[in-house]
Formats: structure tokens, sequence, C-alpha cells
């Protein structure tokens, strides 16, 4: 392997739809970042390419749910997410974005080559139509019965009450997930990428590939049932398909998305005013190709991108190695923003550094299993591993030197002790860049541990605290060789806790040459108290609604059976719901109740969106007389559960009409 070889690395491009977690970080973007580190620090001509993934669903869904035009909530999120980078120390040559206008350009490239090469093909299918909204749904956009279990609001890909996966088409009684208008399947054209036509092509190219048996045990399974591709939608956000007979139509996101590493390093050569130069990096079979991404994205990774790549005309790089890490958990559940079990990162890192999350992460990161953040592991190598062994360390030699070595870089005339302490350091240096090499993390960050283990031990035993009373030419080899152990930690660990090793490289003002004046330490690390623990872990778990305890509603005085009998009530779903311009808490919903449509204006604004109610079954009073508010007719009223501040809307799963006695 040639060790100075030019290393082009990339993460999987983050969606702008969401501000990025501790997951995101530990799966693709902190490993790729030390990597990144450790190859620059070996003296490789490295590039390290990021970006903003901004078409498709997930875009246009969340930009819906915000109220913002796709193109503003990804120009939010993306700047959201390169902040967040920043403040962790990710350090990209570029973090460019798919809605680049350059980003076009290489798509249709890759579209054209393929279409010319045959390995795309237009083909007729059906697609839900909504003749409501005058447009095709994606998948995301639909609900109806599922096809196995019968569940009436199961999603579009899947049913989340029996886990059965399906095509949309498939639904019974499909609608709109929005206007809950019914929807019909119409016949549309779509491009596809006949990816059976390639499956030779990819095989061969991965038989070469030193990979993980899992990883090319499910390549290959994955291989075995690949199929045409749709690699165009029905929708306007996206890249314009450049046919006249697609008018309408734009590329899939995923056809595009994996592009953006070839088009965000053009961006990058652009920006540095040598534009060309993204070719030295793409075009060179020489270049060592590393993609960091997440387990859940390994079939784009490992079979379709390249497969697009081999049936294309131009010889870009293909991937070489393909890190995939599992997930990582928060207190053993997934991260979940919308159920509250998440930390805010930059709320975090108001308190806590980056290098020590950063160190966190990598001495638990998610390799070769699923692995979890938890508070008290994060306290414990903190206050264990960095503070108590590397801190400490630092700390009490620099101290020293200060104390009574005038703070200088003393002469060093090792005995055999000091050069036995040397030669060990190296070999654990060694050590350390062999798991680095190899992408792993959690080797690295505990062999760095016993880096500084070994230091302390050293200090330790030679106790230049005794010698400096009787012999201090002794005292000073073992400083300036306790000094030279600092170099080296502080070097090696520079990838995983850079702002602590640009600290100590500070104060041990490099280059380390005898004589040299040093400058005084401060403290690396603070301490994490059991104290600021406890109440991380109370915050957590006061994100998700607390259930109050109510006091209880006095009971109201008896009614007769006949009383009773006059009120109507009637299961109704939710077509539509949003909230009433310049009001507070009012609702305005349409319902179905079987017979007819209502609109209903109902209080409940303050503890329920209008999102979360659109599609479920409810139950109103259907024989009120009609009330107007806010200038609008409510015809009915929308019965609720309350409990205190706590409001939940009275579910129905029945068919809307049906009476509720
Ligand atoms: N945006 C995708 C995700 O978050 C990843 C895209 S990776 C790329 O899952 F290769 F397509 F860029
Ligand atoms: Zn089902």
């Amino acid at each position: 392997m040639n060790l100075l070889r030019k290393t082009l690395i990339t993460a999987a491009l983050p969606y702008a739809n969401g501000a990025l977690h501790f997951g995101h970080m530990a799966g693709a973007y902190l490993p790729a970042d030390i990597f990144a580190r450790y190859c620059r620090l070996k003296g490789r001509d490295t590039l390290f390419i990021c970006g903003s993934d901004e078409h498709g669903v997930a875009i246009t869904m969340s930009a819906e749910l915000a109220g913002r035009t796709p193109q503003e909530q990804v120009d939010h999120f993306h700047l959201v997410n390169q902040d967040l980078f920043k403040k962790l120390n990710i350090k990209f040559d570029h973090y460019s974005r798919t809605t680049w206008p350059g980003h076009k350009k290489f798509t249709i490239q890759f579209f054209e080559d393929l279409m010319a090469n045959g390995f795309i093909e237009a083909k007729e299918t059906f697609q839900l139509y909504s003749e409501e909204e005058k447009k095709f749904l994606a998948d995301r956009y639909v609900i109806g019965s599922c096809p196995r279990c019968g569940f009436l609001e199961a999603r579009g890909d899947e049913c989340q009450k029996c886990g059965a996966s399906y095509e949309a088409e498939e639904l019974k009684n499909p609608r709109s997930k929005k206007s809950g208008s019914t929807l019909i399947l119409k016949k549309t054209t779509n491009w596809f990428l006949l990816l059976d036509k390639l499956r030779d092509k990819v095989e061969k190219w991965l038989e070469e590939k030193p990979w993980k048996p899992n990883v090319l045990n499910f390549i290959k399974g994955y291989l075995k049932e690949t199929h045409p591709r749709a690699i165009t939608r029905d929708t306007s956000w996206g890249i314009p398909v450049p046919l006249k007979e697609a008018e309408g139509k734009v590329f899939y996101v995923w056809f595009d998305a994996p592009i953006g590493y070839i088009s965000a390093t053009a961006d990058w050569a652009e920006r540095v005013g040598t534009p060309e130069r993204w070719k030295d990096y793409w075009l060179d079979p020489k270049t060592h190709y590393v993609q960091f991404i997440g387990k859940d994205n390994i079939p784009f990774h490992a079979v379709i991108f390249p497969a697009m790549e081999l049936g294309q005309n131009i010889p870009y790089k293909m991937v070489d190695d393909l890190p995939a890490n599992e997930f990582y958990n928060l207190e053993g559940r997934q991260f979940s923003k919308s159920d509250g079990w998440t930390i805010d990162l930059a709320d975090f890192l108001t308190r806590y550094s980056a290098d020590q999350i950063r160190y966190t992460i990598a001495a638990n990161a998610p390799e070769n299993a699923d692995s979890e953040f938890t508070w008290k592991d994060f306290q414990s190598r903190c206050n264990s591993d960095l503070l108590g062994k590397l801190g400490n360390f630092v700390n009490r030699v620099l101290v020293f030197t200060f104390n009574h070595l005038e703070g200088r870089m003393p002469a060093l005339t090792p005995h055999e002790e000091d050069e036995s302490f040397l030669a060990a350091l190296k070999t654990k240096v060694g050590e350390i860049e062999n798991h680095f090499e190899h992408y792993q993390l959690r080797k690295a960050a505990s062999t760095l541990m016993e880096l500084a283990h070994l230091a302390n031990c050293y200090f330790d035993s030679q106790k230049p605290w005794m010698q400096i009373k009787q012999d201090k030419e002794r005292a000073a080899t073992i400083i300036a060789c306790s000094l030279k152990a600092i170099e080296a930690l502080s070097r090696i660990a520079s990838p995983i806790i850079p702002d602590t090793a640009a600290q100590i490289n500070l104060f041990l003002n490099l280059p380390l040459e005898e004589g040299k004046t040093l400058n005084k330490p401060h403290i690396l690390f603070t301490k994490i108290e059991d104290s600021q623990m406890e109440e991380e872990i109370k915050k957590m778990q006061a994100t998700p609604p607390v259930v109050v305890q109510a006091p209880i509603e006095p009971l109201k005085a008896l009614i007769g059976i006949e009383d009773f009998d006059k009120v109507d009530l009637r299961v109704g779903l939710v077509l539509h719901a949003e909230k009433v311009p310049k009001s507070k808490k009012l609702l305005r919903l349409e319902i179905d109740i079987g017979l007819e449509k209502r609109q209903v204006l109902s209080g409940i604004g303050l503890q329920v969106t209008p999102e979360e109610l659109i599609g479920k079954k409810v139950v109103i009073v259907a024989n009120l007389k009609p009330a107007t508010m806010m200038g609008l007719e409510s015809q009915g009223m929308l019965l609720s559960i309350v409990g205190g501040p706590e409001l939940k809307v009275l579910p129905a799963d029945l068919s809307p009409g049906s009476v509720v006695v």
C-alpha cells in the first residue's frame, strides 16, 4: 500500500430537513472526519467532501409541516447543519449542496450516458393520482387500508400495524394524507434504471473488494434480486428530467444525490480557484476513495451508485472502502425528535466541549454492532480517561517543568528505562495508526488511553519529584522524555480531539528543542459532577410531555336517558385541519361523517396540531345547532378528553357515520 496515496473521503450527504443529532454524527460524519484528520497528519493529499442532500420527499414533507417552501427549508437546514459540523469540529474541505446549480450538469451526464448505453428505459406504470390536487402523490403522501391486515390508516409504503410492506398502488381505498380525497390509479411514464442489465458488471467489480464478509454477503443477496428501479418521479421538487416527453418529472432523489459527491468536489474546485482540480481526485485511478455511511445506505453505495458509474462513460473513481456503521442510540432507545428522546447538539455544546463528545463517540463507536450514548458513560470517559489519564499527565509534567526546571525543555541523557519507555511509546503510536487506517475508532481510542497510562506509569516509577532533590540531571531527563511523550500523545490524539491537541501543542511551544521555553499550562478538562449528569437525565425525561395529575372535575347534575338520547354522536374522518388565522387556539376541521362533510371549529389548537388530526377518526356531536366563531360556521362539536392541561381527541376507529351510543 502506498502510504502517501491521494485520498478522497466522502460522508453520506445528509438531508437538509432537520438538525443532525449524535446518532448521525456517530454513524458517518465523525468517523469520516477522524479518518480525514489522520490522513492529513500522515501528509497524504486528502480531500474531505460532503454536502446537503436537498431533493426528494423527505424535504417536501418536512417543508410542508414546517410551513416553508422546499427551498426555504433546505436553505435553513443547510446552514443549521453546517453550523453543527463546525461546532463539532468536523472539518470538510467543502460542504456543498445538491441544489447547487453545477450539480445538474453531472446528473444529466449520468442520465444521458446511461440512456445512450441502453441502461435506462421508459416504462408505463400506474401511480396514485389525486384529481383534487391535480397531481401524482408519492408514497409518503398516501394512506389507505393495509392490503394485508386491513388497517384503515396504513401508510403508503408499509403498515404501521402489521408491518407489511408493499407498493402504494396495492393499498385499498387509497387517499391523500393531506386532503383525505380518494385517489385513482393513473397511467404515467417513468424512466427506469435497468439494474438487472448492470448486474454482471457490478458483480465483477465487487470481486476484488476486500470488504467485511457481512457487507459482501448482504450485497450479493441484494444483487440477486435486482430489478429495474424507477429513477424519475412525477413531482416538481428536484432536477427536471431533460427530455421533452418527461415534462413535469424530476429525478428521484437517490439518483442525483450520490452524483453529488462528484459535483460537490467540482464545487470545491471552483471555489478554490482551480475549477479543473476535481478531476485530480475523481479521474485518477490511483486515488484511494473512502465513503463513510450508515448501514441503511449500503445498497445505494455498494450496488446502485456503482452500477450507475459502471453504466456511464466517464472513468470516475469508484469506491474502494465503504465503512458502514451500525446505529447509535440514546440510553437504550433510538434517537427520536418527535418523542423528545434526543439531545440537542447545539445546546449540548454550550455545556461540554466538542472533544469530550468526539472522544466519547469514538471510544464507543457503533462499528460492529449498535451502540449507545449514555450520560454515565460520557461522564466516566471524560473524567477517568480524558481528565484522569491524558489531562493529568500533561498537567503534572508541565507544572513540574515550570516549578523546577524554569519552564524549559531540558536536556535528554537517556538511561535504559527511558529508551525502553520511548520505544514502547512508539509501538503504541504504531498500533493507533493501524487502527485509524482500518477505521477502528474504538481500538484507536482505547490504545490512546493505554498510551497515556503508560506515560503516567513511567512518571510515577521514575519519581522526578524525588530525583530533583538529589540528581537534577536525572530529573531533567525524565521530564524531557515525558515532554516527548506528550508531543507524541498530542499528535496521535489530534484526529479524535483536535482542540485539545492544539492546546497541548501551544503549551509545548513546538518544535521541542533543548532550552526552549514552554508555555504555562492551564487545565484541559474540567470534572463533570454527578449532579450535572442527574440534571441532564432529568431534562431528557422532561422533554416528552409530562402527565400531570389534574384535579378531578365535580360531576354535573343528573339527566334522564331521554336527554342523552337527543344527542347524536357520530364518527367522522378528519379530511383537513388548519389553524384559524388570528386565533391562538381555534382549529378549522373538515370532517366527513359518512352522510356529508362538515366544517367544525374546535378550540384545541394549543394541545393538538392540525397535522396530528388529518386522517384521524374522531367523534363529533352531529346535531348541535350551527354556531359562528371568528366569522366561520361550526357545524358540530369535536369530542375530546380533557385532563387538566392535557387533552386528547376522542379516537374512534370505525367508518364515518357510525353512531356512538
Ligand atoms: N440523504 C441520505 C440519507 O440521509 C443519504 C444520501 S447519501 C448520497 O439517508 F450518496 F446519496 F448522497
Ligand atoms: Zn397491516
